[in-house]
């Protein structure tokens, strides 16, 4: 259930026909859903029911400030990766002892930043990292809370750009050094060692990676602790995979998810913190496009749309499919027609998907692609001088521009052209 619905043959989002926001806004534009957004971080809440947790949305999936606003004002705390998303956080009004700072190159101005303005933990992922880190922190009179981020050489059996979790991968330090590392920590003045984190990749369509994963840290957490570690917090990262089609994809729920980490941790006596970023936003939000052009090929027809590669890069990045659906609902037993599906960007790699069955389009109909809104807008870019789309949210029967596209102005005056030139 997402809250992007036909009725009377119309697609809404909420209480919004979408064709309502192409009018006013324009087209493409992503749109996002409140109540999604809402429903899908109560999923985990509930899921985590009895352990205590916090959820830690991970802000790259999508950092609009309004979207974290939404998801904060619940109690949701942030996972950020970088000194950007950290301050976007802080502007949405989260409070810094809910922000974790995760990433494997974190620099000295990130972590003087987060140290000044309040965080809640940083996961570390090296011991050149956790030198700066101590150093950094006794310059500022501090000390910086830390866990230490493992990499359980557990194959997490997904795209191969979106697992983390091999010892092949950059990613945490090998599991089986772990309580070296951890006496090195132990050792550094800057530092507060409070847990573990694990964080094995991305779009996970099968538990079994996370049980490995996580029993492996269960059995680390024994070990730190006879070492003398306070290990209070496990941070069990992100991952859970979505579906992206709507008909044969099932991937596990959020509760299956829920209880496989109450059993594997049973009564640990840890405070629970888990990452997720896709499962919340992904399908909280779709990019709505227009047909500029049907175009008719040698074998092949093309629909060429007004949103590119530049929109949303994951079909030419991870041959990812997204579903993709008319604003207006085709009559029932409407025959369909394949389509390669193009932007107008001049490359072959801007084809969204190739012989897709569609129904009959003709140049100004809507189309929104499904399951957009995490890893969408936020990977998005001006290639081929095309503004930046804009991003709209909903909320019941209203809705609202959360960043406006700009103008060719705007854009290009970003630009300095040296005077001695
Ligand atoms: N925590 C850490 C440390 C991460 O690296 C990530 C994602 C997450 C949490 C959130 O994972 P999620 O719950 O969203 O799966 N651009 C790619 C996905 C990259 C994921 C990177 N890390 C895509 O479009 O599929």
């Amino acid at each position: 259930m997402d809250h992007f619905l036909y009725r009377d043959s119309a697609l809404f989002a909420e209480d919004v026909p979408l064709s309502d926001i192409a009018a006013t806004v324009g087209t493409p534009a992503y749109v996002y859903s409140t109540a999604t957004l809402t429903r899908h971080y109560h999923l985990f809440k509930d899921a985590l029911e009895g352990l205590p947790n916090l959820v830690c949305y991970a802000m790259k999936s999508n950092s609009n400030q309004a979207v974290i606003k939404a998801l904060a004002d619940l109690g949701a705390g942030m996972d950020v990766v970088s000194g950007g998303e950290y301050a976007r956080a802080v502007a949405a009004g989260v409070p810094g002892d809910r922000i974790v700072f995760s990433g494997v190159g974190k620099t000295r101005g990130e972590m003087e930043l987060a140290l000044s303005g309040g965080i809640r933990q940083f996961n570390v992922e090296s011991e050149p990292e956790m030198q700066v880190l101590s150093a950094v922190a006794t310059a500022l009179g501090k000390t910086a809370p830390i866990t230490i981020r493992v990499n359980p050489d557990v194959d997490a059996k997904t795209h191969e750009k979106i697992s983390t979790g091999k010892s092949e991968n950059k990613f945490g330090i090998p599991i089986s050094r772990a309580r070296e590392v951890y006496a090195l920590a132990a050792s550094l003045p800057g530092l507060k060692i409070v847990g573990i984190d694990v964080h094995i990749g991305s779009q996970l369509t099968d538990l079994a990676p996370f049980e490995s994963a996580y029993e492996k840290v269960v059995e680390l957490t024994h070990q730190l602790r006879a070492d003398g570690h306070e290990i209070s917090r496990l941070d069990l990262g992100g991952g859970l995979g979505i579906p992206y089609t709507r008909s044969n994809e099932a991937p596990p729920l959020p509760t299956e998810y829920g209880a496989l980490i109450k059993r594997v941790i049973g009564d640990l006596d840890v405070e629970v913190e888990i990452e997720p970023g896709r499962l919340i936003s992904g399908n909280a939000g779709v990019m709505l496009t227009s047909v500029i052009y049907v175009k008719e090929g040698e074998g092949r027809d093309f629909l060429i749309l007004d949103a590119a590669m530049n929109d949303l890069i994951r079909p030419a990045m991870y041959d990812a499919h997204h579903d993709i659906v008319p604003v207006v609902e085709p009559e029932p037993g409407v025959v369909q027609l394949p389509y390669d599906i193009v932007g107008p960007v001049c490359e072959t790699g801007d084809t969204f998907t190739r012989n897709r069955p569609m129904p009959p389009l003709a140049p100004g109909d809507l189309v929104v692609f499904r399951s957009a809104g995490a890893y969408g807008a936020v990977m998005s870019s001006e290639y081929n001088t095309r503004p930046l789309i804009p991003e709209v949210l909903v909320k019941g029967d209203q809705f609202a521009v959360i960043r406006p596209r700009p103008s060719f102005d705007e854009m290009i005056n970003r630009d300095i052209v040296p005077e001695w030139l």
